[in-house]
This record gives C-alpha cells, sequence and structure tokens, in this order.
C-alpha cells in the first residue's frame, strides 16, 4: 500500500479484494476467501448484503446528511427499533459512526451524572481507540482484576472474599461491563460474579453500562452478550455488527438515565449526529435479523464451531484451547509453541482459502464469522485446519 498506513504490526495479507459476497472475498487473480473474522467482526449478516445494499441505495436517493435542528423519520423508527430491541421504553437512541466513540458517548453520560464517582470496569476491558474510556485515568476509573475468579468455586461472590472486597463500592457510581470480548481474548466472567458486582452497584444506586460493539447483534448467539447475565443494563454502546460495515454506531439510555440527564442532555455533537443513512442501515440489518431468525441460526452453528475446534484442540498437542460463546470463538495455542508458528498457521489457513485472525502479539487465532455463514463452510474450515494443524506436529516433531 503506497498511498495509506497500514495497522502498525499488520501484514497486508490479501492486498487486492475487488468483490464479496455473505462470507465470501474475492481477490482480483479470482481466488476466493471464506471470511471467518466478518471484517473486523463487522459485517454481521454478510458483505454485500442485500436487505442493506437497497436500503443505503433508497436512502441515498431520499436523505442521507441533514443538519442539527432538522430530522427525518427513518431516524426515529431506527431508534424506536433499538430501543425495543434493549427494553429501554421511554429512553433515548443515539447514532453515532464507531464503537469507540459509542462507549465514549455513553462514559460522557455517566461522568455527566456520577457527580464525581468513579466508574467500575474489568482490568482486561478494551473499549476503543480513543477518549476517557480508553485512557481510564485511575481518578476516574476503578479497574478490578477478575482473573482468580476464573476458577473460584464459591457459590457467591461476598465482601468476605478477599479478591471481591478490594471493589470500593463506596466510590463506585457506575459498573462497564464488556461481557465476554475481553480486550479480543473472548473470556466470559463468571454469572455470579458479574450478578454480584450489579447487585452492589444497584444497591447503592449506581448505573450499569454495558459495551456491546463487539458482543452484540447475535454475535454471542443472542441479540446482546449481556443476555448471557442476569441484568437490565441502563446504557447500552453498540457498533460494528450494528452498521455491518457501513460505519454508524448507536447508544441506546433507558428512561431513568434520560430522566438523570434532562434537562441537561448530552453536551455532544459530532456532523454525523443521528444521520439518516446510518440509521437505515441500522433498521436494515435490524429486519434482515429478525426476517431470517439469524440469532437462531447463529445459536445452532455456534455448536458446529466450538464443538470443531474442541476436537482439533483436544487432538493436538500445539493446541491449548479452544473457548467460545455464539460465533464468537478463540483457539489458544500452547505456550511451547513459538508465535512465528501461530502466524505461521495463519498464513496456511488464508492460502487455503479461510480468512482468521492472529490476534497481534499473542498466540491466539480469533474467528468470529457473519451470523449467515453456511454450516458447510464450518465443516470445511476445521477440516482443514485439523489438516494444517496435523501437518504442523508432524513438522514441529
Ligand atoms: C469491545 C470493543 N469495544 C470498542 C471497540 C471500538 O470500536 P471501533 O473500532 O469501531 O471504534 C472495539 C473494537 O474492536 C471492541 O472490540
Amino acid at each position: 500500500m503506497k498511498n495509506t498506513f497500514a495497522f502498525p504490526g499488520r501484514e497486508l495479507l490479501v492486498p487486492e479484494i475487488v468483490k464479496s459476497d455473505n462470507c465470501t472475498l474475492i481477490d482480483a487473480d479470482g481466488n476466493q476467501y471464506i471470511d471467518l473474522e466478518a471484517g473486523i467482526w463487522c459485517t454481521c449478516i454478510g458483505h454485500a448484503n442485500l436487505t442493506v445494499r437497497d436500503a443505503v441505495i433508497t436512502q441515498m436517493d431520499n436523505i442521507s446528511h441533514v443538519g442539527f435542528c432538522y430530522s427525518s423519520d427513518v431516524v426515529e423508527r431506527a431508534a424506536g427499533a433499538v430501543l425495543e430491541l434493549l427494553n429501554h421504553p421511554g429512553g433515548k437512541c443515539s447514532f453515532l459512526c464507531s464503537g469507540s466513540e459509542s462507549v465514549e458517548y455513553g462514559v460522557r453520560i455517566l461522568h455527566t451524572v456520577l457527580n464525581s464517582k468513579r466508574i467500575m470496569t474489568m482490568s482486561d476491558s478494551y473499549f476503543g481507540a480513543y477518549g476517557d474510556a480508553s485512557a481510564k485515568d485511575s481518578g476516574k476509573w476503578f479497574l478490578f482484576d477478575w482473573s482468580k475468579c476464573e476458577s473460584c468455586t464459591h457459590e457467591v461472590c461476598t465482601k468476605d472474599c478477599s479478591v471481591y472486597s478490594v471493589i470500593p463500592f463506596n466510590e463506585i457510581g457506575a459498573f462497564l461491563f464488556e461481557p465476554g470480548s475481553s480486550s479480543g481474548m473472548v473470556r466470559f466472567p463468571p454469572s455470579k460474579l458479574i450478578s454480584s458486582i450489579v447487585e452492589d452497584v444497584t444497591e447503592a444506586d449506581g448505573l450499569v453500562m454495558i459495551n456491546e460493539v463487539t458482543t452484540g447483534v447475535g454475535r454471542t448467539g443472542k441479540w446482546f452478550g449481556f443476555q448471557h447475565y442476569d441484568m437490565e443494563p441502563d446504557i447500552v454502546a453498540m457498533g460494528k455488527g450494528i452498521g455491518n460495515g457501513y460505519p454508524v454506531s448507536a447508544v441506546s439510555l433507558n428512561s431513568r438515565v434520560v430522566d438523570l440527564l434532562c434537562p441537561d442532555a448530552v453536551a455532544y455533537g459530532q456532523s454525523h449526529l443521528n444521520d439518516p443513512l446510518g440509521a437505515a442501515v441500522v433498521e436494515a440489518v435490524i429486519t434482515e435479523i429478525n426476517e431470517h431468525n439469524l440469532i437462531q441460526h447463529a445459536e445452532l452453528l455456534s455448536d458446529v464451531l466450538m464443538d470443531g475446534l474442541q476436537r482439533v484442540a483436544a487432538e493436538s498437542d500445539l493446541i491449548e484451547c479452544a473457548r467460545g460463546r455464539g460465533l464468537m470463538a478463540i483457539l489458544v495455542m500452547s505456550n511451547h509453541v513459538d508465535v512465528s508458528k501461530v502466524a505461521e498457521l495463519h498464513r496456511r489457513l488464508i492460502s487455503r482459502g479461510f480468512i482468521v485472525d492472529h490476534r497481534l502479539g499473542t498466540n491466539a487465532l480469533r474467528m468470529h464469522p457473519a451470523l449467515t455463514i453456511g454450516v458447510e463452510k464450518i465443516y470445511n474450515f476445521i477440516a482443514v485446519l485439523e489438516e494444517i494443524v496435523g501437518a504442523m506436529e508432524i513438522e514441529l516433531g
């Protein structure tokens, strides 16, 4: 790439993709690749989706962008659809441009209503490329290390526990939870821990915000990742899948937050706040998922993907484990496997036509395919993965 910066540390693997169709990418030489990454986990209903394309064309023909003092019915309709999905009656929804922005917007709202109390989150959370949620300054944030909770056998979390008792609930005004990405390492904090935190934060009148940028829109086999836990969040930030590759994101606030804010609405504006075009994309994505039962489809496919990955992991010394939820999966290589060998496995998969992600600087490969992927593509991927891992095992002795 002569004219653009690449993402630092990333090698350009396929320089000229010219066409796409659902989960297939086609390069300038006609080579086909099955995209098990859905871009950067964004194209949840597949590349070149016709419903989204038609919605974009229709909206472009009518009105794509207006100023702050103007709006369009499609924005109201899409906002209503998001509020309904999240069970936020009487709430409000704003449309923005990226996941980083939607989390930052929600965090700005939290700081507006918290009266200098801190926001608690897990220490391994990722919230975006910039801003307060990216910096997590200790004056405003409390970061909780839950690594010891993963193997904990206690039935409930109480203040008698040496790990749980470090949480300064009297200083915490909100809990911001990312339900399962853990900076892309696909880890799921235990339900009992999350229920206890939510209970203790809400008992003190605190708020619960969820970052659904990665886990939302069917990724985990439910509409939202928080639905695997027992909670009703006050604020939900969405990105990635909600735009299916188009740069639109959303934040949904329940009526309690709206009441806390009003009449001082959030002092935040940018040129594409509540653009009709982005809203039309969101509406099309939600409609497509509902009309084709894609959440249920993802839940069913999850068993095929996870069973396959776990079988390959169990058969090979090179792989420590496979974990995942829905269509969000990770394969973690064993400690003795050099990272260069993980890169080699990654390259071999691509040369056989399967795009997965090698998480930078780690020995992990990630798979986040579109909810629309066909079951036979998953079977083919598992078969090729098994073959390559087997061959590498022999080569490495
Ligand atoms: C959990 C999570 N939150 C927020 C973001 C930021 O989203 P974006 O890159 O669209 O700004 C990401 C991006 O990967 C993410 O994985």
